[in-house]
């Protein structure tokens, strides 16, 4: 089985470590290597690889403000190669620009309308951030390129994709664990970068997250894992941040939304 990336022809070699199913991504055992931890430089369906480590990437927009007022949004799930350097636009002819279409067509309703809450862009156009999200990084990860399916249909992959990165999302609450530390968003008070780092590790397994700042503003946090098996039904493992923090370590602002 190949199949072609930007950076070249890559061979999957791994048959051995699936357990068949029919109609959807191959099912990894789950003593599949863990991404960023083998010295092995082939890539599998069940081996993340040169984007070991993925980031579940989130936003606070205030201005002007997205979402809801006591909820960060999603911005994406990109593959890092475990350095801090990155693939982008891995497969220009699996660049999709019909991202609603796709997921009305695949029966996904309820995604999709998660997605309208929660995954919105800053400039209003939904469709081409969900668009530009998928192909500059959902078509670097090599563990769900079409080769990794069984009775693959067309676009499967970017279904699988956007539910993922859902699922993750609903399961790194930002807001909760920051107000749950106190640290809510308030004009009229600052934050140490010390006590929203500690309140970010209740949600990710102990593990710190990148915390991103635009002039000393709360903007962004980034949730750092490596994976077992491949993205979709893998074992998600949460891990330190290759990237160090923008904020100023004291006398952070996090700023409401409006309608707040
Ligand atoms: C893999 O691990 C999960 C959770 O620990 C368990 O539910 C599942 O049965 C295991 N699968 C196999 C094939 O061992
Ligand atoms: C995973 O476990 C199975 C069953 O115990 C074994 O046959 C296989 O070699 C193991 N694979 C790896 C990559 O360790
Ligand atoms: C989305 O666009 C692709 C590429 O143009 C096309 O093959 C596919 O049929 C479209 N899907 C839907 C549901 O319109
Ligand atoms: C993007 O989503 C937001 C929130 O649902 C909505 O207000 C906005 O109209 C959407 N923009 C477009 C262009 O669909």
């Amino acid at each position: 089985m190949f199949f072609s990336t930007s950076t070249g022809v890559l061979a999957l070699a791994a048959t051995q470590l699936f357990i068949g199913v029919s109609a959807q991504l191959k099912t990894c055992t789950n003593n599949s290597t863990l991404s960023c931890h083998s010295s092995s430089k082939a890539p599998t369906c069940c081996y993340n690889y040169p984007g070991g480590a993925l980031l579940q990437t989130q936003f606070w927009d205030t201005n002007p403000s997205t979402g809801p007022s006591d909820s960060w949004t999603i911005h994406g799930l990109w593959p890092d190669n475990c350095d801090g350097t990155y693939q982008s636009s891995c497969d220009p002819s699996r660049a999709y620009t019909n991202i609603t279409a796709i997921l009305k067509e695949q029966g996904r309703n309820q995604l999709l309308s998660y997605m309208d809450q929660y995954w919105v862009n800053i400039d209003g156009d939904n469709e081409s951030f969900w668009a530009h999200e998928w192909g500059k990084h959902g078509t670097c990860i090599n563990t769900i390129d079409p080769s990794c399916y069984t009775n693959y249909t067309p676009q499967e992959e970017v279904g699988d994709f956007f539910q993922k990165v859902v699922n993750l999302f609903k399961s790194l609450d930002t807001y909760t664990a920051l107000s749950n530390a106190g640290i809510t968003p308030d004009s009229s008070k600052t934050y140490s970068l010390g006590d929203i780092e500690a309140a970010l590790t209740k949600v990710h397994g102990g593990s710190q997250a990148y915390v991103g700042c635009e002039d000393g503003s709360l903007n962004q946090v980034w949730y750092f894992f490596n994976v077992r098996g491949n993205a979709i039904n893998g074992q998600y493992q949460a891990t330190a941040p290759l990237s160090k923090s923008t904020c100023p370590s004291s006398g952070i602002k996090y700023a409401p939304k409006s309608g707040n």
